[in-house]
Parts: C-alpha cells; structure tokens; sequence
C-alpha cells in the first residue's frame, strides 16, 4: 500500500471551526482512521500545515496532537512545493486576500463559508481559480448531515409527491455575554467586522435548499438587531452592529415556498438546533440535524379547529422516526475526504467557488431586501 502525503495549511486553527471541525474533528480524524482510501490502493495522509497569529496557541494546538508544523508566516507556508491545499477557517474579512495568495503560490483551496464579503469579490476568486487551473471547494457541512441525508432520501424515493413549502427553525440563546461568556465570538455581532446571521447563515441556507429542493428564484428578508448591546471576549461592552435575527421568505423553482427563521435571540423548543418542515401533497417530513420524521397522507389526523375543546390528540406522537440505515460520519469529515479525492485523482466535487458565490450572492440580496424592503430576485451566476 503506497501512502500519499498532502500538506494542508490550516489557516485559522486555533478559531472555533478551524479547531474543532477541520484539525480535530476531520484531518486528525481521517489520520486516525489510516487516511483515505483509493481505488488503486493508495491512501491520501493528510499534513495539516498549522497557521495563525499567535506562535503560542499554535504551538500548544501542536503540542497537543502531536504535530510539529506550524508557523504564523502564511507567505512562507505558501512557498512550499510540498503543501497541496490552502485550507481557511479565519474570521470572513481576512480570507478573501488570503485565498488570493493561495492561488497566486499555485495551491488548489478548500474554504470555509462564506467565500468572500461581496459577490463581486467571490466570483473574482472563482475566476482566478479557474485561471489558475487549480481545484477549489468551499465547506457545505449541512449537507452531509443525518438529518439531512434522510430527507433527502425521502425526496428521491418520491415520498413527498409535490412538495409545497419548507419551513426552517434555526437558532438558539446567545447570552450577550454580561452575565455569562457569550457562545459565540463577538465579532459575529458587529457588521463593520464581517458579522451577521445574514452572512453567516444565508450561505448556508442556499446550498440546502438549492440541493433539496430547487434553486432559490427570489429572496424577501426582514432582519432585526434584536439585542443592541452585548459584552465582549475581555469584558467591554460594544454595541451591536449586525443582525441578530433573521426573517427570510425564498420562492423555489417549481413553485416551492421556504420560510426560513435565524436567530440568535430564541429559546429552544425544538427537537434541535435546527429543524425544517417539508410538506408535499403525499406526506410531510421535520428533519433536523441528526433525525428525521414523516408522516404519509394515509395516517394524517383530521384536527377540526375548536378552541372550546382541549387538544386530544398527541401531534407529534403521530409521526414516524425515518431509520438510518447508513451510518454517518462527522459531515465536515465526509466533505474533506470528498475534497481531497477531488484533488487528488479529480473525483467530481460541485462544491467550488462557483457554489460558494451563489452563498454570498443570496446573503447580500437578502441584506439588500431587508435594508430596501423589497422582494428581490435572484439572477443565475456564471463565470
Ligand atoms: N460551516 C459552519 O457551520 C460554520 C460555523 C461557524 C463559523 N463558520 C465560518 O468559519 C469562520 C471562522 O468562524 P469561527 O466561529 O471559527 O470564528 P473564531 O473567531 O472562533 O475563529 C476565527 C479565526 O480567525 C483568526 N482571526 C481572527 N481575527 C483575525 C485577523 N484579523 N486576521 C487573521 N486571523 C484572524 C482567529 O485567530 C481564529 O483562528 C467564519 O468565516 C465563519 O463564517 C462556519
């Protein structure tokens, strides 16, 4: 068995995703496994190159798995003949320069969401990369998720018939931080630093509906800054800059209608962090992260609308768990792995900045809906 090492920078390992989900919970994870696995019997090892600001917290991240390659030069990681994929994980502002470097040192680039601030700048890159002749990904994890998966398989197996409407839930409590740390990083809440649950939640909500159920024809959005002033990572209270909270309406292809809530302000009580409802002429599904119920049009009750009456019937307790029969790995980890076959043998991947563009491109329409307080459309991207 021949073993083919890629070194990988890893832009922003010491962030939340960086971390988390990209070093430990992906490349570490593939390593642990014994790589990944090739048709023709080669196994792709993954070289996690680590880069940042600061030359201790590096240092420790290496430390603790046992890696020694790190440097807060990014240029001189660059440089190396022996690094494959610039990987991006920093704060948004910082990456659209940074990819750029990437492709000017010749390196294929996987990224986190969202691509770039504007759509211009992201179609820019997808261009240079195409210019460049290199392979390009960006993260698009909800796809790779249980819950997810199986309404998929539902919409392929036909369970649906025609489906009519997606109505998605996401968010939790983020406590502003006086009382207690805050769960997010501050700059998430001040637009002048790349925050907003628009920018990070709209790309997000592109690909799952795109994928799923059709390509997103018109975007109407309400956002609101809810909480207006929060404490930040060292104690200073600042004022909240950016949406915290997001309403947004999309029209399908097909004729499908999403109503998508996002917010940072609600209390849970869901089943999950996230959860969207699909209703189709033949059964409805409620699909989360990791589960997935439905119900068939043969076993739906009839409730007659009464308030006089007390409910007797249990809802939720006529639906029925959609089983796994899969097993499903971390999906940032699935994403990866798909990645580097792409690099490393041209396996299809459709993830490319192309597709990231069209992740910003409906973050800032339905920034501009909300601000104009219009219904907008949302024209097709090319290169
Ligand atoms: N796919 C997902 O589900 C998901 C979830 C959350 C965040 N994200 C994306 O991941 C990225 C990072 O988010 P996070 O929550 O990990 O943030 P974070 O604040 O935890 O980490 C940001 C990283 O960027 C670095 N950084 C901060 N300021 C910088 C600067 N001025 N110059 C260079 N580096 C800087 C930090 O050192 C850190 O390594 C964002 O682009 C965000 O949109 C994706």
């Amino acid at each position: 068995m021949t073993r083919r090492s890629i070194g990988i920078i890893v832009n922003g390992v010491t962030g939340r995703m960086g971390y988390r989900q990209h070093l430990v919970r992906s490349l570490l994870a593939i390593r642990e496994q014994g790589g990944v696995p090739l048709a023709d019997g080669t196994t792709l090892w993954p070289h996690p190159v680590l880069v940042g600001r600061s030359a201790s917290k590096l240092r420790e991240i290496a430390e603790r798995h046992g890696l020694d390659d790190w440097t807060t030069d990014l240029s001189e990681a660059l440089a190396r003949d022996d690094v494959e994929i610039y990987f991006d994980a920093q704060v948004t502002q910082q990456r659209e320069k940074a990819i750029r470097a990437a492709l000017e040192a010749g390196k294929h680039v996987y990224t986190e969401k969202p691509l770039a601030e504007e759509t211009g700048g992201a179609l820019d890159l997808a261009r240079a990369a195409r210019a460049a002749g290199v392979r390009t990904g960006v993260v698009q994890d909800k796809l790779f998720l249980p819950g997810l998966r199986k309404l998929k398989r539902l919409i392929d197996g036909g369970f649906f018939g025609r489906i009519l409407s997606v109505r998605g839930e996401f968010g939790y409590w983020v406590f502003e931080g006086d009382w207690q740390p805050a769960q997010r990083p501050s700059w998430n809440y001040r637009s002048e630093d790349g925050g907003g649950i628009v920018v990070d939640m709209f790309p997000h909500w592109q690909y799952v509906l795109e994928e799923l159920f059709g390509r997103v024809r018109s975007v109407s959005c309400v956002t609101a800054t809810h909480v207006p002033e929060r404490v930040d990572e060292a104690g200073r209270t600042y004022r909240a800059t950016a949406d915290d909270a997001a309403y947004g309406i999309f029209e399908l292809d097909g004729g499908v209608i999403a109503q998508l809530n996002s917010s940072w302000c609600v209390r849970v009580n869901r089943d999950e962090l996230v959860e969207f409802q699909v209703d189709g002429t033949e059964g409805s599904a409620v699909a989360g992260l990791r589960n997935c119920r439905a119900q068939h049009r043969a076993v739906t009750p009839k409730p007659v609308w009464n308030p006089d009456l007390p409910v007797t019937e249990d809802f939720r307790a006529q639906w029925t768990e959609v089983p796994d029969n899969d097993d499903f790995d971390n999906g940032f980890k699935v994403q990866w792995e798909a990645f580097l076959r792409h690099v490393a043998v041209g396996e299809p991947f459709r993830w490319d900045f192309l597709a990231g563009a069209r992740g910003v491109q409906l973050a800032e329409l339905g920034l501009r809906s909300a601000r104009e307080g219009v219904r907008l459309d949302v024209p097709e991207l090319g290169l």
